[in-house]
């Protein structure tokens, strides 16, 4: 692989910013096949070299994947003029890898959210060919019955020309608020909102609480995120 300076090759994990990196070379707790280097502009090969920071041996990973706990009020974008993206809740180091989000939750929406700088992955899993199950947790307005849960089974085909998959409507409660559990195998623009409204029963809270086989983190607090282990990534290839 091309070399890259290794003070990028350092932040690029997330775990120590490039000024870090360089007071701990300048430290001596750098060390770059078994030699300390005190310069962070040296340049080396981030996958054969084997490089130690401060005693801990540095993974390195081409890709960078994440798992957000995404917080109302952020846009699912990588730049927009006038609102907070949810790239605003990364440190600097990590703005700089070119991430995306990985699909797009609306800006009142909550949860899990992925996002990455595999386009080859993340492309693959957004396919609509793919059918990866997307589960969201939602509070409503009016009663949530039995033939909603059956209009969502049968495909719903809603007014506004949008045809839907057959989808799971899980009722966890129902009453003048109802919440539940759908599940998507699509994932078109707005889709639970409109197919609950469709229904009649409009959305007041929407999560994604799992994509895949990869549930929410429960424990990241909202707008916290974390990296997705070699394990997580293995199994969001197998879907693919
Ligand atoms: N469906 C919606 O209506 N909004 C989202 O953010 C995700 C799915």
């Amino acid at each position: 692989m091309e070399q890259q300076r290794l003070d990028k090759i350092i932040a690029s994990t997330g775990k120590w910013s490039r000024r870090e990196a360089k007071e701990l070379a300048r430290l001596g707790l750098v060390t770059v096949d078994g030699r300390a280097v005190c310069s962070v502009e040296e340049k080396f090969d981030p996958e054969a070299a084997r490089i130690f920071v401060n005693g801990e041996a540095l993974f390195y990973r081409r890709y960078t994947w994440i798992m957000l706990n995404k917080p109302a009020g952020y846009l699912s974008a990588t730049e927009d003029g006038r609102g907070k993206t949810v790239l605003d809740l990364l440190p600097r180091e990590l703005r700089r890898q070119e991430l995306f989000p990985v699909g797009r939750l609306d800006k009142d929406t909550e949860g899990l959210l992925l996002l990455t700088n595999e386009g080859g992955l993340a492309h693959a899993l957004l396919s609509p060919k793919r059918h990866v199950d997307k589960v969201y947790y939602v509070r409503t307005v009016g009663r949530l019955t039995e033939e909603d849960r059956r209009a969502f089974a049968a495909g719903m085909s809603l007014e506004d020309g949008l045809q839907c998959l057959p989808a799971g409507l899980e009722i966890l409660a129902a009453g003048e608020e109802s919440e539940a559990q759908v599940t998507l195998r699509e994932g078109k623009f707005h889709q639970v909102k409109r197919m609950l409204a469709a229904r009649g029963k409009p959305v007041t809270y929407l999560e994604r609480i799992k994509m895949g086989n990869l549930p929410l983190d429960r424990g990241l607090s909202r707008g916290a995120f974390r990296f997705l282990t070699e394990e997580e990534i293995a199994e969001l290839r197998v879907l693919v």
